[in-house]
C-alpha cells in the first residue's frame, strides 16, 4: 500500500483493507473498521521487528539445533500471588519471564486483583505497578483501602508505583529498575508517541505489547497485562495479543452479584479452564474456598430444580439449574437460557420430545443456571433434562440428588470425564444420590462415599430413576 493511499484497519482483529466495509471481512465484527490515514506512519519506525511472512525462513549460518536430551532444564520457580485461587489458575503460580494477559469488563476488579497480588508478590521480589489509567494518588487510595492489618509489612518494601501512559517512559523505568514482576494496568491506556493512531487502537496495543514483551524476555521479567473487553465481549485486538502472551486469564462476574470468576483460556504453563472464585468485599477481593455453596440455590425443594456437578478444570462445582415450562400463548414457543447455550437447550428439548413423547413444542421453556455461572460442558445435559421434565410435570426431585451425563441425540446417556471427582464433591456437600451414565465402574467409590449410585443408559431410564416416577406416563 502506498504512502498516501488511505486504508482501513479492523480494531478487533487487525485485518487491513483498502475498501471500507461495515462488517470486517476478517473477523466478522460490525463497525470495527477505522480509516488509517498513512500506513507508513502508522507502522512502527523505532523498534521495527520484521514480520515473518509464511514460508519466509531465514537461512541459518551455523547449526544451532541440539538434541532435545541435551537442552538444559531450568527448574520453574513459580512466584506466589498470595491468592491460591489465582496461583492455581496460573498453573501453580506466576512463572518468571512469562507474559500474562488479564482481561475483563471495566469495573470487574482487575486492578484490585492485581494490586492485591502485587502486594503479596512484593514480599518475595521487586514489583513495578504501572498505572496508566489512574493517578498515583488514586492507586494509593485504593492501596490504603486494601491494606491488610499488618501495615508497612514486608509487602510494601518491594513495590514501586509508576503512573504513566507513555510507552517510552515505561520502558525506560523497567530497564532502570529491572523488577522481577511488572504489572501494566492497562495495555489499552498505554501509547507509543511514535505511532499516529489513538491509544487503544489495534496498532497501538500490538506495538506496546510487543515492545514490552521483548524487554520482558530480555530481562526475564514476568509481565502481567490488564486488557479491557470490548462491547462484543472480546479483548481489544484479541488476535494480536493472544498469540503473543503465554497465558490469557479472563475475569468475569455478574454485575449484580459480588462473586467473580477467574478463568484461564490459554496457558502455556498449566491447564486451561481452571476456575478461581473470588468475592468482592469492601476491602478488596477475597477468595471463595467453597464455591459450590455459591451456586446452589438453597431455596429448598422446588419443582423444576435439578443439581448438576459441573467440572471447571480440575475443580468440581455443584450448580443448581432451574427450569420453567408453561403452556405457550405464542405462535412459536419461547425458549430462553441463561448460563447455558440456547442451542443445547433446543437439542435437549428435541430429545425429550422424540424419545419420551413429551409434547414440549407446545410449551414455553425458560432455563437458568444459579449464581450467574456459564456452564459449557455437555455433562450438564441430564440435569437440564431433569429440570425441564420436573417443571413440566410439577415434580420435585428427591432431596440430595445430583445428575451428571451427556445426552446423545438418540436419547442415550453418554459418559463424562472426571466422574469420580464429581461424586466426591457431591458427597462432600451432603448429597446422597447420583444419577450417572451406565458402566461408570464407580460403584465401589460411590459405596465408600455413602452415595446411592443410579446408572442409566437412556434418558427415560435416568429420569425415572431420578424422579422416582415415570414422567412420560399419563
Ligand atoms: P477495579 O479493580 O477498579 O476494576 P477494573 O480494574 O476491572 O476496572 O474495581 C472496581 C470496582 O470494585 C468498583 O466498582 C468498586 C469495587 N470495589 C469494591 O467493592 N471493594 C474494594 O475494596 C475495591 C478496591 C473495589
Ligand atoms: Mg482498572
Amino acid at each position: 500500500m502506498g504512502r498516501s493511499t488511505p486504508f482501513y484497519a479492523c480494531q478487533s482483529c487487525g485485518a487491513q483493507s483498502r475498501q471500507f466495509f461495515g462488517r470486517c471481512p476478517g473477523c466478522g465484527s460490525w463497525n470495527s473498521l477505522v480509516e488509517q490515514s498513512n500506513p507508513a506512519a502508522d507502522g512502527r519506525r523505532r523498534r521495527a521487528a520484521p514480520v515473518p511472512a509464511i514460508g519466509d525462513h531465514a537461512v541459518p549460518r551455523a547449526r544451532r539445533s541440539e538434541p532435545i536430551q541435551s537442552v538444559g532444564e531450568r527448574p520453574l520457580q513459580r512466584l506466589s500471588s498470595g491468592f491460591p485461587e489465582l496461583d492455581r489458575v496460573l498453573g501453580g503460580g506466576l512463572v518468571p519471564g512469562s507474559l500474562v494477559l488479564v482481561g475483563g469488563d471495566p469495573g470487574i476488579g482487575k486492578s484490585t486483583l492485581l494490586l492485591q497480588s502485587a502486594r503479596a508478590l512484593a514480599a518475595d521480589c521487586s514489583v513495578l505497578y504501572v498505572s496508566a489509567e489512574e493517578s498515583a494518588q488514586q492507586v494509593k487510595l485504593r492501596w490504603r483501602r486494601l491494606q491488610q492489618p499488618a501495615e508497612g509489612g514486608p509487602g510494601e518494601a518491594g513495590l514501586q508505583l509508576l503512573a504513566e501512559t507513555d510507552l517510552e517512559l515505561v520502558l525506560q523505568e523497567l530497564e532502570a529498575l529491572r523488577p522481577a514482576v511488572a504489572i501494566i494496568d492497562s495495555i489499552q491506556a498505554l501509547h507509543d508517541a511514535e505511532l499516529n493512531s489513538a491509544p487503544g487502537s489495534v496498532s497501538q496495543v500490538r506495538e506496546c505489547a510487543a515492545a514490552l514483551q521483548r524487554l520482558a524476555k530480555r530481562q526475564d521479567m514476568a509481565l502481567l497485562l490488564v486488557g479491557h473487553v470490548t462491547k462484543e465481549g472480546m479483548l481489544a485486538g484479541p488476535k494480536v495479543l493472544e498469540h503473543l502472551v503465554d497465558a490469557v486469564l479472563t475475569f468475569e462476574g455478574d454485575r449484580f452479584a459480588s462473586h467473580r470468576l477467574l478463568r484461564a483460556v490459554k496457558n502455556r504453563f498449566g491447564a486451561t479452564h481452571e476456575l478461581g472464585v473470588f468475592e468482592m468485599r469492601d476491602r478488596g477481593l477475597a477468595e471463595v474456598t467453597n464455591p459450590s455453596e455459591l451456586f446452589l440455590g438453597g431455596e429448598g425443594p422446588c419443582a423444576g430444580t435439578a443439581t448438576i456437578v459441573a467440572c471447571e478444570g480440575t475443580r468440581p462445582l455443584l450448580v443448581d439449574l432451574q427450569a420453567l415450562v408453561s403452556t405457550t400463548s405464542y405462535a412459536s414457543p419461547r425458549r430462553t437460557a441463561t448460563g447455558i447455550g440456547i442451542n443445547r437447550l433446543h437439542q435437549i428439548l428435541a430429545v425429550l420430545e422424540k424419545h419420551m413423547g413429551l409434547p414440549l413444542s407446545r410449551f414455553d421453556c425458560y432455563l437458568a443456571v444459579a449464581g450467574g455461572l456459564e456452564v459449557e460442558e455437555p455433562a450438564a445435559d441430564l440435569g437440564v433434562a431433569a429440570a425441564v421434565v420436573a417443571s413440566y410435570r410439577d415434580l420435585i426431585l428427591p432431596a440430595g440428588t445430583v445428575l451428571v451425563g451427556e445426552l446423545g441425540l438418540g436419547g442415550q446417556i453418554r459418559s463424562v470425564a472426571q466422574l469420580e471427582l464429581r461424586l466426591q464433591e457431591a458427597a462432600r456437600l451432603g448429597f446422597r444420590r447420583a444419577v450417572v451414565p451406565r458402566s461408570s465402574g464407580l460403584a465401589p467409590v460411590a459405596a465408600a462415599l455413602g452415595l446411592e449410585l443410579m446408572e442409566a443408559g437412556g434418558v427415560a431410564e435416568a429420569l425415572v430413576a431420578a424422579l422416582g416416577v415415570d414422567p412420560a406416563a399419563d
